[in-house]
């Protein structure tokens, strides 16, 4: 008995040897994905300003394709913090994001490589760096190869490929390294995510796609493969890392790394090394394009709804609004307003020519604007004329050696090849003919990514990739609900490789369509994105539903959309499908008034929610938009700061309070600018909300006595009454503001008001950028503009001041306004005021003190200085 079972154990244990080593090997034979390369030669070039090295592929694997034998790699400084690392095959030409779409500094070609010195000799560590630059970089001689790029500074480091580089035709792999207990990760869009941070163990599939808002997790409509780490001790330092490819892909963040599988392209990393969070996204849009001007009436209220009727369903809604006393700058239509959804035409009968042409002009004589929607489909129609002179124009995507056949809203469409220069021209050439029949002061352009109601067969390998992005959570193929990624654009690039580009080609072609046939500064609203999109158009988060937890995921949104370089979004406030609960809505009118781009939108078939239609939502509108209006001055100077550096409008509080750990995670606040904090409530009945208030001293805008004073930073339980946001001005702040109006117009001939809050400081500073608001450049050379940059102080027991510095261009614009009142708060002593002197004049204005919230408040009014010269008002004080 004994001896029986012993060798069936013994015989137990060979087999299962046995078994094991013989799956173990036929696992790997099937699952090693790659061997990774090594590094045959590296040239160092003589200003030491760049590194390029040939690798060759350690052994080929064929999953998901055989490697790519030789690869070259370039990393070289850009600038003196842009880090630009690329790989490729170093024989073959391979697709990757053109230089028209987003120009950049042009690459060495692999030429350049392969007539450079060849060492020979056993691989070595090679070091690129710079004096003057704090990162640098490692290519590791190992087996297989790796690269570092780490920072001078703190010795940390950044990046850190490990185990191997893999690279396929259609199959890219890289892993870096991240120390999880000190990185902090954002970006990687577009998605709807329940949290701002990057969650451990997610993965962020990119591919754009015609999928709900409303949907958390999945890849959305857009394409962003930047993200930003913000690197926490011993030294808080953030650096940015672009990863440029316009091919699907996953990234897989898992804490201690980040993976990216991508199915084409090269990996051509781009590292911005600044160390704040705003300088990285200044270098990020330094690189992309610094986000397009929007036009100053764009900053007012929009409404909009799928399922409008008729010209006097619009012109209802349009009175109900000012019936009511609620702002309301741009009324929008969907695309209820086509005979049979086909581009450029009005519905004969509930929206014909003429009395839609009377109805645009009648909002244009009251300042107000009207925006509409086009779709990339083009309906095949044979009398419909758009379509025949596309046809003319040989403009559409071609599959199987014809013009693709799609459907979409109007049945069977064709779509432009925005690729194709004759596709930007039809395209232009359309929008101008529409206009002479209805003047739209700006274009919506829906569907583009590209949105197609039918799945497309296979036609070639390219249909079908070996491997699988996580397509809509659940692997869809990349063909699902879009054009064929077998179509051939122009130039013989496969909408393989140019899918992702779609949204951001149409966006440019009707960016440069409105400029020509206008002359004035374009808005275009966009629902695809792709790196760089902000440099013509807006964004709104797309389909999301009327739900309080697409109210919260709406703040996420709308920050990482600011750091992807396109500042102006917003979420369909009140959400777009679903019926909101009256409470619902109002404290989505309350958070949205405050969204850079705020307007209101449903779909059709659900209840109606313009503002006016609710007594708690008309007092949430008119409160929080009351206040919006009155800051308009400062939502355009950070629109003008965007333009020019890049930094976002709505920004995450650690944007403003990096050193600050606890703002990491914050998802249910944001910042406008610098200094105003907005805290909503965001839960059904809510009448408190819990707000981190960080270091410093913050004054409620609405009533100055609610202040909060933070000795290190904490959580503050705020009254949050039913018809009220928290909206409080951070310290060493001052804000530019004028009178609330219903429309920009009229708020903009207002008299100026000045904000002055004072942190432990006792000073503070702003800026008022002022322009026509409709040029097509801002700031240009030659246009008329002015920038006005404001400084205030306090000298205990001598004075209170306030002073200007005027810089313009051209004959400066809106000199002639009047600053009519100052307000200084967070006095903190006692005090008497002596008297008031304007450029050294004793002036008679009226001065009021009274103490409110624990601070002294210090009122100047009926001031009539001119704001386009430069002034120094001091209150003397005792
Ligand atoms: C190659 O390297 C050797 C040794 O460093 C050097 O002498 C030679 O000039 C280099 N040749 C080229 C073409 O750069
Ligand atoms: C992430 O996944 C790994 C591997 O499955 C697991 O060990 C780890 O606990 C996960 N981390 C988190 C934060 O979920
Ligand atoms: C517009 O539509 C509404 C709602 O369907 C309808 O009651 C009204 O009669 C229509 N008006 C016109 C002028 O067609
Ligand atoms: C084409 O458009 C015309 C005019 O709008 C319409 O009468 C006709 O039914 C349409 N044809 C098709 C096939 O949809
Ligand atoms: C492609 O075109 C050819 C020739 O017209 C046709 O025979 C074939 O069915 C087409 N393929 C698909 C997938 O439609
Ligand atoms: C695919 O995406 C879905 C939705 O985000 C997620 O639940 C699932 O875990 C993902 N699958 C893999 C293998 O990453
Ligand atoms: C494509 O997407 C639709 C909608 O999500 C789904 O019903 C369909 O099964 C998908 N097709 C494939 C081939 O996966
Ligand atoms: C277009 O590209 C394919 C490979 O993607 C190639 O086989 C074909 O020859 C190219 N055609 C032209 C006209 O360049
Ligand atoms: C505007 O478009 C027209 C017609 O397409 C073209 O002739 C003209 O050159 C364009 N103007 C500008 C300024 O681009
Ligand atoms: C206030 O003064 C301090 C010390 O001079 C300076 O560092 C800070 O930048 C000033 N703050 C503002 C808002 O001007």
């Amino acid at each position: 008995m004994e001896s029986k079972r012993l060798s069936f154990i013994i015989l137990f244990y060979c087999l299962s040897i046995t078994f094991t080593l013989f799956s173990c090997s036929c696992f790997q034979a099937e699952q090693v994905i790659g061997y990774g390369y090594v590094v045959n030669s590296v040239v160092l070039d003589s200003s030491e300003s760049r590194l390029s090295a040939e690798l060759s592929v350690i052994q080929k694997s064929s999953v998901y394709g055989d490697d790519i034998e030789s690869l070259n790699l370039v990393a070289s400084y850009e600038t003196k913090d842009r880090l630009h690392v690329r790989i490729t095959d170093s024989k073959h030409q391979r697709w990757e994001v053109p230089q028209y779409v987003i120009p950049r500094e042009p690459i060495s070609t692999h030429r350049f490589i392969l007539e450079s010195n060849h060492t020979g000799s056993k691989p070595q560590t090679q070091f690129l760096s710079s004096e003057n630059s704090d990162l640098v970089f490692t290519l590791h001689g190992t087996s297989p190869a790796r690269f570092t790029v780490s920072r001078r500074s703190t010795g940390d480091i950044l990046f850190d490929t490990w185990p191997k580089i893999v690279f396929k035709d259609r199959y890219l792999e890289i892993t870096s390294n991240l120390p999880a207990e000190k990185s902090n990760l954002y970006g990687l869009g577009e998605h709807t995510k329940r949290s701002f941070r990057l969650v451990t163990n997610d993965t962020y599939t990119l591919w754009n796609s015609d999928i709900p808002a409303a949907m958390i997790d999945l890849n959305l409509y857009g394409l962003h493969p930047f993200y930003m780490d913000v690197r926490s001790y011993p030294n808080t330092a953030t650096h940015g890392v672009l990863l440029l490819n316009s091919n699907g892909m996953d990234a897989v963040y898992g804490g201690s790394y980040i993976t990216y599988k991508v199915i084409g392209g090269i990996f051509d990393f781009y590292f911005f090394a600044r160390p704040t969070p705003l300088e990285v996204v200044n270098q990020y849009t330094d690189l992309i394009g610094r986000p397009a001007p929007m036009p100053y009436w764009s900053f007012g209220f929009h409404q909009c709804r799928y399922g409008y009727k008729n010209v006097s369903d619009l012109e209802s809604v349009v009175a109900g609004y000012a019936k009511a006393n609620i702002p309301l700058e741009v009324m929008w239509i969907d695309i209820d307003y086509m005979d049979d959804y086909k581009d450029f035409t009005l519905d004969p009968i509930n929206f014909p020519p003429k009395e839609m042409k009377n109805f645009v002009d009648k909002l244009h004589q009251n300042g107000q604007k009207y925006v509409l929607i086009l779709d990339p489909g083009i309906g095949t129609n044979e009398s419909y004329a758009t379509f025949l002179r596309g046809l003319e124009h040989d403009v559409f995507l071609k599959w199987n050696g014809t013009n693709y056949l799609g459907e979409v809203w109007p049945g069977p469409v064709y779509f432009p090849d925005f690729l194709k220069p004759a596709a930007v021209h039809f395209w232009a050439r359309e929008i101008s003919i529409f206009r002479k029949t209805l003047p739209v002061d700006g274009l919506w352009i829906d569907m583009n990514e590209i949105s197609n109601f039918i799945d497309p067969p296979v036609l070639s390998s390219l249909d079908d990739p070996p491997y699988k992005i996580n397509n809509s959570g659940v692997f869809r193929p990349i063909n699902n609900k879009t054009v064929p990624a077998s179509a051939i654009h122009y130039g013989n690039v496969t909408e393989y490789d140019a899918h992702n580009l779609h949204g951001l080609l149409e966006t440019r072609a009707t960016n440069y369509a409105l400029i020509n046939d206008t002359g004035k500064r374009p808005f275009v609203l966009t629902r695809s994105t792709f790196v760089g999109s902000g440099k013509y158009a807006a964004h709104w988060t797309g389909d999301n539903l009327a739900r309080w937890t697409d109210l919260q995921y709406s703040i996420p949104s709308i920050l990482n959309f600011g750091m992807f370089g396109i500042p102006m979004i917003g979420a369909d406030i009140c959400g777009f499908g679903g019926d909101p609960t009256e409470e619902l809505c109002s404290r989505w009118i309350q958070l949205g008034a405050f969204y850079p781009f705020s307007r209101g939108h449903s779909a059709i078939g659900t209840v109606r929610r313009e503002l006016y239609l609710w007594e708690s939502v008309m007092r949430s509108a008119k409160k929080a938009l009351g206040l919006r209006y009155r800051l308009l001055p400062y939502f355009y100077t950070l629109m003008y700061g965007a333009h020019m550096t890049g930094v976002p409008i709505a920004r995450p509080l650690f944007f403003s309070f990096p050193q600050d750990t606890k703002t990491y995670d914050i998802n249910a606040q944001f910042l406008l600018g610098r200094g105003i904090m907005i805290s909503p409530a965001l839960k059904p009945g809510e009448v408190k909300v819990d707000a981190y208030f960080p270091k410093g001293r913050w004054f409620n805008l609405f009533d100055y006595a609610q202040t909060v004073h933070e000795d290190n930073g904490a959580y503050s339980t705020l009254d949050a009454p039913k018809d009220t946001i928290n909206v409080h001005l951070n310290g060493g702040n001052i804000i530019p503001m004028q009178q609330e109006a219903l429309t920009t117009e009229l708020a903009r001939k207002s008299g100026f008001e000045f904000l002055v809050a004072f942190g432990e400081e006792r000073n503070a500073s702003g800026e008022l950028f002022l322009d026509d608001g409709e040029s097509v450049e801002m700031a240009g050379d030659g246009n008329d503009w002015t920038l006005i940059s404001f400084g205030s102080k306090v000298v205990e027991g001598s004075e209170i001041r306030i002073s200007s510095k005027v810089m313009d261009g051209g004959n400066g614009f809106g000199k002639d306004l009047v600053v009519e009142k100052v307000v200084f708060l967070g006095l903190d002593f006692e005090l008497e005021v002596k008297g008031v002197s304007i450029n050294g004049n004793y002036s008679n204005v009226k001065v009021e003190y009274e103490k409110k919230g624990g601070f002294g408040v210090l009122e100047i009014q009926g001031l009539k200085q001119l704001i386009g010269e430069e002034f120094e008002i001091k209150v003397e004080i005792k």
